[in-house]
């Protein structure tokens, strides 16, 4: 939103087309969990599941429940010391941290897997809120 303070401040001293891609980047980079499509999530998923699924612990911990659940919390998942104890709780906007980058959000845990496109995290995050609780 940053951006989007520095166009309307500076719109006097700037060409309108600069203002306008100004304004682009400042929605592209705006949170995305306000508008996840479950439907397209569920497609997204299958790639989480070579390693997670919703009801069993698996290479990675399992996901019933993970939306609003403590992290490191899954019953009998054999986790990461980072991950046990990053005392974080897996609200939408953690999550949406976490997919972008597992390595820098939480360093050390043994979850390498990135999902580069803010619509896709959206979309995965509303899959999980919806079905796996
Ligand atoms: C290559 C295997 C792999 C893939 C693919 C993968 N994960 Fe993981 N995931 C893991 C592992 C391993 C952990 C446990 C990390 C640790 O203990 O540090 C984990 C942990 C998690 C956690 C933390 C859960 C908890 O109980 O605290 C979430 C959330 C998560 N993954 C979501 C996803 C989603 C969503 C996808 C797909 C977009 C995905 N993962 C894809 C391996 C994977």
């Amino acid at each position: 939103m940053e951006a989007l303070k520095f166009a309307v401040q500076c719109r006097g001293g700037l060409p309108a087309a600069w203002v306008a891609a100004l304004a682009a980047i400042a929605l592209a980079n705006s949170p995305a969990h306000a508008a996840g499509d479950a439907g397209r999530g569920q497609v997204l998923y299958q790639g989480c599941q070579d390693c997670h699924s919703i009801e069993k612990n698996d290479v990675g911990p399992m996901h019933k429940g993970v939306v609003g659940r403590v992290a490191g919390t899954a019953p009998g998942y054999n986790y990461s010391p980072a991950l046990r104890n990053a005392k974080i709780t897996w609200t939408e906007q953690n999550l949406d941290k976490w997919l972008t980058d597992p390595q820098s959000f939480i360093p050390g845990t043994k979850m390498f897997y990135e999902v580069q496109d803010p619509r896709d995290r959206a979309d995965i995050i509303a899959f999980l809120k919806e079905r796996a609780h």
